[in-house]
């Protein structure tokens, strides 16, 4: 089995509207490796939704070609890259996206009911094992309006996670979220992660790029950066950082005071 598992060369997206040409993509490259955890960063209207869209099957470049998992997609017609959406992508959006008024459950179950492969599995089962994957075994009965934000995320996240995916490509993930629960969702991605999931992440937030591996800067349709992320952050500690500061309610000590050991003889002395 090959570790490559997207080879995107030359991508180019251009939408018409009307008498005008927007030129979102414009000559992407790019090779995401199994186990990798890329974050995608760059401001509005950089390209950013345009190159998920394409990476994810969602849509189609106007020009170039793309390898998924060894397969070409350029080849395939409308029925074709559905199927390999649903098997091999799992996707995580901004806004949730989960059906309402349908527990966790069954929202993590429609990826494997939409399955056309017609495999025998175990739908139930399968969504139960990977609501436990996301922290959440005990609210598979909850509907999403049950669930706080980081509870929903993490219900799509179960869902991106369902069909195994070779890849989830998760689109502003915390964009929705306070500083607090973004960590928190950061830190299940960090964990899915060592698993040996692999996940490419939009964002324009510096804070939950650095949670990442990988950093590919877009600007105008073109990848400007591409880099391995310095300094790394590990959210679960600084999730547990931030706990202490919580439950205590106190001000926050923002560096150690480094007492000289004569001056600490001396004050035990006076005490
Ligand atoms: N469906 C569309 N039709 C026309 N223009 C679009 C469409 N989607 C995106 N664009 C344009 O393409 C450019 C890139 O958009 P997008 O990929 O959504 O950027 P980002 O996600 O980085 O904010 C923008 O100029 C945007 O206005
Ligand atoms: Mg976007």
């Amino acid at each position: 089995m090959n570790d490559v598992v997207i080879q995107a060369n030359a991508i180019t997206k251009t939408y018409e509207s009307g008498s005008n040409s927007v030129h979102a993509l414009r000559g992407i490259d790019l090779t995401v490796h199994r186990g990798e955890f890329i974050a995608v960063m760059g401001q509005s209207g950089s390209g950013k939704s345009t190159l998920m869209n394409v990476l994810g099957c969602l849509d189609t470049p106007t020009s170039g070609n793309y390898l998924i998992d060894d397969v070409h997609v350029e080849t395939l017609n409308k029925n074709e890259l559905a199927a390999i959406r649903n098997e091999k992508i799992g996707f995580v959006f901004q806004g949730f996206n989960l059906l309402a008024r349908t527990s966790a459950l069954e929202n993590v179950e429609l990826p494997l009911l939409y399955d056309r492969s017609g495999r025998k599995r175990d739908s139930r089962a399968m969504a139960i094992a990977a609501l436990g994957r996301v922290g959440l075994a005990d609210r598979v009965n909850h509907q999403p309006s049950e669930l706080s934000g980081g509870q929903q995320q993490r219900v799509a996240i179960a869902r991106a996670l369902v069909t195994e995916p070779a890849l989830v490509l998760a689109d502003e993930p915390t964009g929705n979220l306070d500083s607090r629960t973004s960590i928190e969702v950061m830190s299940l991605f960090q964990a899915l992660n060592e698993q040996g999931i692999t996940i490419v992440l939009v964002t324009h937030e510096p804070d939950v790029a650095v949670y990442a591996k990988r950093i590919v800067e877009v600007r105008d349709g073109r990848i400007r950066r591409d880099e391995p992320v310095k300094n790394r952050r590990n959210a679960a500690e600084d999730l547990a950082n931030t706990e202490v500061l919580d439950d205590d309610d106190v001000t926050p000590v923002i560096a150690p005071v480094i007492i000289p050991a004569a001056t600490v003889a001396v004050a035990g002395g006076v005490v």
